[in-house]
């Protein structure tokens, strides 16, 4: 891609156009790759359209050298987005998307994020099992250190620490008096750990005040559980309150990050000009802001109607889209010139 060009739409076989690409030379990549044995997207025989393969074991095997040529386009800092869906073959539920990320993560991509697409409606098409409702969007890295751009994607808090009868407390009206009952009260805690959870306990209703965090909850032996287990060996806060008697848990007041189930109605149900699979290009923000930077380059190695690329440019990265069909090309085209002439 020249430094001057803002987007380029490539007609042709991603394996072979990968192969093409410099080493490290784009910074993020986002794709929704044909599902195994779902449909047929070109018409023509000799094209190299993966989906269409006569195992499954095939299919896996041709996404994973998809996907290991992709690795080395992509920074060593880069990110690789990764939607797909389930299939049912022979009444049983395949484990499609599974088998995809295990022979992902066998090729050296580290795994970040299973983020669950809820896709809302769901299809009703069996008496004898529940609706499919949703897909996996996984995360990888090719390297722990990666680019993440937490700021970009926090969800800000809607609510603030407030005054309450002259006392500051906190956004959802935390004050600490409770807690400090129970730390006086406690039976479990000894008088070095009394001493040590209340001092925490100001500390944070300090930082509460200056508005540095904006939300806290506490946990105290004998008074409450750890949150996710009781084990130490698994979890790391039920270590924390063995070993101090208590631990805290803040909110900051510079937001929280979303979390791994988006609830996201796909966009085929009101796209006219195609009948591929698109993606709703609000299901793109979060992997763009989060781990493109601003005036990278995102890739789709499957582009099908361009969304990643549209999606790319509206937030002001640039984008490259790679799709066997001519048709999806010129679909993609149309709907990039549409874009605001002020992002070009
Ligand atoms: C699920 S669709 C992608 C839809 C896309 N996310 C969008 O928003 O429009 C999968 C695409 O992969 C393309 N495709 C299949 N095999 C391919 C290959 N070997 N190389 C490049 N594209 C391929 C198909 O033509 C189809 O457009």
């Amino acid at each position: 891609m020249l430094e001057t060009e803002k987007y380029k739409l490539i007609c042709g076989d991603c394996l072979s156009e990968l192969k093409k690409m410099d080493n490290q030379s784009v910074n993020c990549i986002i794709t929704s790759p044909p599902y195994w044995a779902m449909r047929k997207y070109d018409n023509n025989e000799d094209a190299n359209e993966i989906g269409n393969e006569d195992s499954y074991i095939e299919y896996v095997k041709n996404l994973t050298s998809v996907f290991s040529e992709a690795k080395r386009v992509l920074t060593d800092n880069g990110s690789l987005w990764l939607n797909l869906g389930d299939k049912y073959n022979d009444k049983a539920l395949m484990g499609m998307p599974w088998r995809v990320a295990i022979s992902l993560m066998d090729d050296g991509w580290i795994l970040r994020n299973d983020v669950i697409w809820n896709q809302m409606k769901g299809t009703q098409s069996c008496k004898d099992r529940l609706r499919d409702m949703y897909e996996h969007f996984f995360h990888f890295v090719k390297s722990k250190k990666y680019y993440y751009n937490a700021d970009e994607i926090k969800l800000k808090p809607n609510l603030k620490p407030k005054k309450v009868n002259g006392k500051m407390v906190s956004a959802t009206g935390v004050s600490g008096k409770k807690y400090r009952q129970m730390i006086i009260d406690s039976e479990e805690l000894n008088e070095t750990e009394k001493n040590n959870a209340l001092k925490a306990l100001d500390d944070i209703l300090l930082k509460i005040q200056s508005g540095e965090v904006n939300d806290f909850r506490m946990t105290i032996r004998g008074v409450q559980r750890a949150w996710h287990s009781d084990d130490v060996q698994i979890s790391g806060r039920a270590k924390e309150l063995k070993e101090k008697g208590f631990y805290i848990m803040k909110m900051g007041a510079s937001g929280f990050l979303p979390g791994d189930i988006w609830n996201i109605v796909p966009e085929d149900t009101w796209r006219k000009d195609s009948h591929c699979a698109v993606f709703p290009e609000e299901l793109l923000r979060i992997p763009i802001l989060a781990t493109c930077p601003g005036g990278g380059v995102v890739l789709d190695p499957f582009s099908g109607t361009g969304s990643t690329v549209s999606a790319a440019l509206k937030l002001g990265r640039k984008g490259i889209g790679i799709d066997l069909s001519n048709e999806y090309n010129s679909i993609a085209e149309n709907r990039i010139k549409q874009i605001d002439n002020t992002l070009f």
